[in-house]
């Protein structure tokens, strides 16, 4: 297990998961939320350290920090960094679990599942002062099946690190298996984007199976180096209404602000 997202927080990739996450925990429901992150990482990241060697974030959360007219949805995810770094640094970046916590409301609950042990440790820390915020350490795919299936129509997170070959195949049978057993439930995949063939078998394994999708796509170059991450994705089974607008505003901001030429947003739904 060699990923550490230390590296990468707060880069681009996590601006567009983080900014549509707090849409999607923002939209209107009946009855509290239980929300499951397969794949739940630190919670809190350091942009000093690791971060700082990488540059990730001077090129992601740093511009969303300093940019002007951001869009209500960023703007939203701006709040939460201001609101993790007090004195107005851009020093510290909050993870799902932390932005998740902070929004569970009522008698919502918070499930994450790590499977590295000193990174669970500081996933614990992470969330000591958010009693309704469970971490487990773990499988995140068998234990979101188990979870899922004790509670009622809940928004999960897959967001693997994808440096294993199974990750898309076992991200997309675990989003079917929770969808079909509830109907209720919405799950949302982040992917890499390298080359459009890994992509498309990915979905090619969804559709049909999970029932309506809705691919949210921030294309930052051309996809032209499969050895390079070019974009992301935001897969969203079961939207909520309004998913498709809500998209088109944060990948068409990622990809116009933080992009290359060419950079492009392609929202769609199968
Ligand atoms: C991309 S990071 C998660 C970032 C986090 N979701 C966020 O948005 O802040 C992926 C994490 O998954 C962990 N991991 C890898 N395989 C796992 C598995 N099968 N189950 C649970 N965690 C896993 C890694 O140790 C890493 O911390």
């Amino acid at each position: 297990m060699n990923y550490r997202h230390s590296f990468h927080a707060g880069n681009f990739a996590d601006l567009v998961k983080h900014a549509l996450l707090l849409w999607l925990l923002d939209a209107p429901r009946a009855g509290a939320r239980t929300v499951i992150d397969t794949h739940a990482g630190a919670g809190l990241y350091d942009l000093t350290g690791d971060g700082a060697r990488s540059k990730e974030a001077e090129a992601g959360v740093r511009r969303l920090m300093s940019a002007d007219g951001r869009p209500p949805l960023l703007d939203a995810l701006a709040e939460e960094v201001g609101a993790t770094n007090p004195d107005g640094a851009v020093r510290f970046y909050p993870g799902s679990p932390l932005l998740i916590a902070r929004r569970l409301g009522e008698g919502g609950r918070y499930v994450g599942f790590e499977l590295n042990p000193p990174v669970r440790a500081l996933l614990v820390e992470a969330l000591k002062n958010h009693p309704d915020a469970e971490s487990r350490e773990g499988d995140g795919y068998d234990g979101a099946i188990a979870e899922a299936a004790q509670a009622w129509s809940p928004l999960v997170l897959i967001d693997p690190p994808f440096e294993r070959p199974d990750d898309y195949v076992r991200a997309a049978d675990t989003a079917i298996t929770i969808r079909m057993r509830d109907p209720g439930a919405t799950i949302a995949i982040w992917t890499p984007l390298k080359d459009l063939e890994t992509f498309d078998g990915f979905i090619r394994r969804l559709n049909g199976k999970a029932g309506p999708t809705l691919v949210a796509e921030a294309r930052l170059r051309p996809l032209t180096n499969p050895m390079k991450m070019n974009g992301c994705a935001l897969v969203v089974v079961n939207p909520p209404p309004g998913a498709e607008a809500a998209a088109d505003e944060v990948c068409g901001w990622v990809a116009g602000t933080l992009g290359d030429a060419g950079a492009r947003s392609e929202v769609w739904t199968f």
